[in-house]
């Protein structure tokens, strides 16, 4: 996108931002990736490539091989805790103060989001750096010996093994996100989407319930992608880019 274009897109952005009243952002992996975060399967590279996703990421691959679904995930979730909030993630949290209302919801697993400063998230995925009962789902709190081991800890409770709290391939979704991202998707005025394919159900149908509701869409991406058609305004390029200077478009737009 040339410069001057860019800042005409960012400004009419952000004076639909400034008269929005409810606004609600869905972000997916591309908003993480500015901070060295890889997407699943971007992550599956070296030792990890060997496998199917399925065998790593889904109930019957954790009853086939608990160890191996310990080790991928411990690993997961050493690259995480190494990644630090970038640009984007500082103008969402920006954005969510100078916006009368603001929902953030993400099909993330890191924190991100929460690092950099936002609040209430609704994470559609569940998160890497929490760990729940397989069988009970009692949370529990990880230990530095329990993250070496090869095999994973066991509840406190039932004595099952414990398994990290995201959502795997054939499972349903944490359902109190889901509804209250449902409600806020069709009662808002815009939605901003970041960073998101719009492959991935039900996180995908959320912009289409907006718009149906009547709401404008405005998308951040690398790429256009499938959302293209209803999508009112898209902004071409780097989230850790676009957003920042988004969020102080619409500063200024406030302070006159
Ligand atoms: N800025 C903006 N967009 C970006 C950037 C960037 N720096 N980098 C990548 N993107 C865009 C890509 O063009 C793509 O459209 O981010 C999107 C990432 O797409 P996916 O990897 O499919 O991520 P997402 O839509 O979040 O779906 C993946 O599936 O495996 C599950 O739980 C996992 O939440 C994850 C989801």
């Amino acid at each position: 996108m040339k410069k001057a274009n860019r800042e005409r897109l960012i400004d009419q952005a952000a004076r639909l931002l400034t008269s929005a009243s409810a606004v609600v952002c869905l972000t997916g992996a591309g908003v993480s990736a500015e901070s060295g975060v890889p997407t699943f399967r971007d992550a599956q590279t070296g030792l990890w490539s060997q496998f199917e996703a399925e065998e790593l990421a889904s109930p019957q691959g954790f009853e086939r091989d608990p160890g191996l679904v310990w080790r991928w995930y411990m690993w997961r979730l050493t690259v995480v805790e190494a990644a630090t909030p970038n640009p984007g993630h500082a103008a969402l949290a920006r954005l969510a103060s100078l916006c009368e209302e603001f929902v953030l919801v993400t099909q993330n697993v890191d924190n991100l989001h929460e690092q950099a400063g936002s609040a209430d998230i609704l994470h559609l995925h569940g998160s890497l750096l929490h760990f729940r009962c397989q069988v009970c789902a009692q949370p529990h709190r990880l230990t530095d010996a329990e993250r070496r081991r090869q095999l994973p800890p066991t509840c406190a409770r039932c004595g099952e093994f414990v398994r990290p709290d995201v959502v795997w391939f054939g499972e349903g979704l944490p359902w109190q996100a889901v509804e209250a991202a449902f409600v806020a998707a069709s009662s808002c005025d815009l939605m901003l989407v970041v960073g998101a394919s719009g492959l991935v159900y039900p996180a995908a149908q959320l912009p289409l319930i907006a718009k149906q509701a009547g709401a404008t869409i405005l998308d951040i991406n690398l790429q256009p992608g499938p959302l293209s058609s209803i999508v009112d305004l898209f902004l071409q390029g780097k989230s850790g880019e676009i957003l920042p200077a988004l969020a102080q478009s619409v500063a200024w737009l406030i302070q006159g």
